[in-house]
């Protein structure tokens, strides 16, 4: 039994027969750097085979038939780390693209971008936006990569959009509502996170989704994201499984 067992156990009895499987599975992939520094490896080797592990886990739900999955690759807040610690990320996703791009098309993978592209160095936006061209027509899995993406700078841009809209006279400040700003994010065609899973230990969303995450269950587990595995994702979805979504509502068993 792990600290976290009670925060990730049912709040409710679990849901008739037959598992309720999420549409949209949202990673935090925490705990690269204590994984290196537990074996007395460099941060950078945790997060090479951070990525190893992330490769499995995209293959594994592809094949469980999940609809989206969003990886939180890099926040808008790690510009702060160490300058060869952000150049590494920046090569490791380079990388990523470059070395997964077609087995990812050819599983009738779709990418998805978000975060903030202005700020990125030029070539990363391209390959970017090249992984988003090449795999638009795709059906399978939809994986969202939030790269130079926080929370807060997102809906600080979803803001200036609809202002810059209410000042041109297209829009009525009284036209905005929840839905017109749901739209405004960069998550703008994307259902909300069903299920947002966080590893290593943290218990926090360290600006991920925060609008979007109003109604996901949580899922926290003690292993480090390197050690994170298909079994260990299952487990998380089993948890989901067992949850009552309520969404403030009554469930239908007390209607
Ligand atoms: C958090 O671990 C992880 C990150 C900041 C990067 C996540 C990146 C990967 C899993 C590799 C895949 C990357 C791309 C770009 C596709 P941490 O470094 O904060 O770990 P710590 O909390 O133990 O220091």
């Amino acid at each position: 039994m792990t600290a976290n067992a009670d925060l990730n156990s049912a709040s409710a009895g679990p849901e008739p027969a037959g598992v309720v499987c999420p549409r949209h599975v949202g990673l935090i992939m925490d705990g690269n750097g204590r994984w290196a520094e537990a074996r007395g490896l460099s941060r950078t080797e945790g997060h090479r085979q951070g990525l190893d592990t992330l490769r499995r886990i995209i293959r594994h739900a592809g094949h469980i038939g999940l609809e989206y999955i969003t990886i939180f690759s890099f926040s808008s807040e790690n510009w702060s780390r160490p300058k060869a610690e952000v150049s590494f990320l920046m090569g490791l996703l380079r990388r990523f693209v470059q070395q997964d791009l077609s087995e990812l098309h050819e599983t009738n993978v779709r990418i998805r971008i978000i975060g903030d592209r202005d700020g990125l160095e030029k070539g990363i936006g391209q390959l970017l936006h090249e992984a988003e061209e090449l795999t638009r027509g795709n059906t399978g899995l939809t994986l969202v990569v939030a790269f130079n993406y926080g929370a807060r700078n997102e809906l600080a841009r979803a803001m200036r959009l609809l202002a810059e809209r209410v000042k041109a006279g297209e829009l009525e400040p009284e036209d905005i509502c929840v839905e017109k700003i749901s739209s405004a994010l960069d998550t703008g065609s994307l259902p909300d996170p069903d299920l947002i899973i966080r590893t290593s230990g943290e218990v926090r969303l360290s600006n991920f989704l925060l609008w979007q995450a109003a109604y996901s269950e949580l899922y926290f587990c003690d292993c480090h994201w390197p050690d994170f595995d298909e079994a260990a994702f299952d487990k998380a979805l089993e948890a989901y499984g067992m949850r009552s979504r309520r969404f403030g509502g009554l469930s239908a068993k007390a209607l």
